[in-house]
């Protein structure tokens, strides 16, 4: 479970607090890796705050080189220096809006496996993509093109998060739609695509493997009947990150389902829970 705290928390004392409130709540948490990407500034800080805590550090981005001449960018070696172990790599946001393409993505990717940093590597279509039946087409060209020369070893330390663009709460990149999660089916359709895609081009065993997360609107409320989905290994989650109260019970969830806690069902679409 990853929380993506995109640009929203800009105090540094406040993002200590979130973290260290996460962390307290997760101490028990035994089945679900837990991560959460604050900015870059608050980082380091962040990172000192939960040492010794279960909670894991993300950087949201990073730069295809280790180090040079470029203004705004961070170094895989920061993001590690201030104890990341994972690095969100390729998120909407990044292509959309700041016009990332697969071939930086990838040398990205293959930096951070380098480095030991385990990108979270985000794809997803548009609605109008999704609209234009071309979910499936869209998703495979970016695992095409973000995953190039890494191979079946250095993919075990890859997590995919599948993100469709129009269920991520952002006006910007959606500004015509009503931004509303993906359905069970939705997201368990997409899933199955991404999985078989593997599948097709490093094996069923690695198929089997590779942690594939959902993102976009995960709630408390919708986050059991996604994460129940047997494709779907996890969540990425944004804005019901930036407090412990609206993650940690997501975390719960995804905890509960790991360790089969919870018996359900499902009853046509809906999901039922045994006492
Ligand atoms: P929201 O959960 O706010 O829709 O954001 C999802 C996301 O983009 C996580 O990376």
């Amino acid at each position: 479970m990853g929380g993506n705290w995109k640009m929203q928390i800009t105090r540094l004392g406040e993002a200590e607090r979130i973290a260290e409130n996460i962390a307290a709540a997760i101490e028990n948490v035994s089945s679900v890796e837990v991560f959460i990407a604050p900015s870059f500034n608050a980082l380091n800080s962040v990172g000192l705050t939960i040492t010794k805590t279960k909670l894991k550090l993300a950087g949201q981005n990073m730069h295809y080189h280790e180090k040079g001449a470029f203004t705004g960018e961070i170094s895989v070696l920061s993001l590690i220096e201030a104890g990341c172990e994972y690095v969100i790599l390729g998120h909407s946001e990044r292509r959309r809006i700041f016009g990332e393409k697969d071939d930086t993505i990838n040398q990205k990717v293959l930096l951070a496996i380098n480095h030991g940093l385990k990108p979270v590597l985000c794809i997803g279509e548009t609605a109008e993509e999704r609209a234009n039946g071309r979910t499936a087409e869209v998703n495979q060209s970016q695992l095409a093109g973000s995953l190039r020369n890494v191979s079946a070893q250095q993919l075990q330390n890859v997590i995919i998060a599948y993100e469709p663009v129009w269920a991520i709460d952002n006006k910007f990149l959606n500004p015509n739609i009503e931004i509303k999660p993906a359905t069970p089916e939705q997201a368990s359709e997409a899933h199955m695509i991404v999985r078989d895609w593997i599948r097709k081009h490093y094996g069923q065993e690695s198929a089997a493997n590779i942690p594939i997360i959902y993102g976009g609107s995960m709630k408390e409320k919708n986050a059991t009947e996604l994460l129940t989905i047997e494709d779907i290994d996890g969540g990425l989650v944004g804005g019901a990150s930036l407090s412990a109260e609206a993650f940690v019970p997501i975390i719960r969830s995804a905890e509960k389902l790991a360790k089969g806690e919870d018996k359900f069902e499902w009853d046509s679409n809906t999901l039922r829970f045994n006492e």
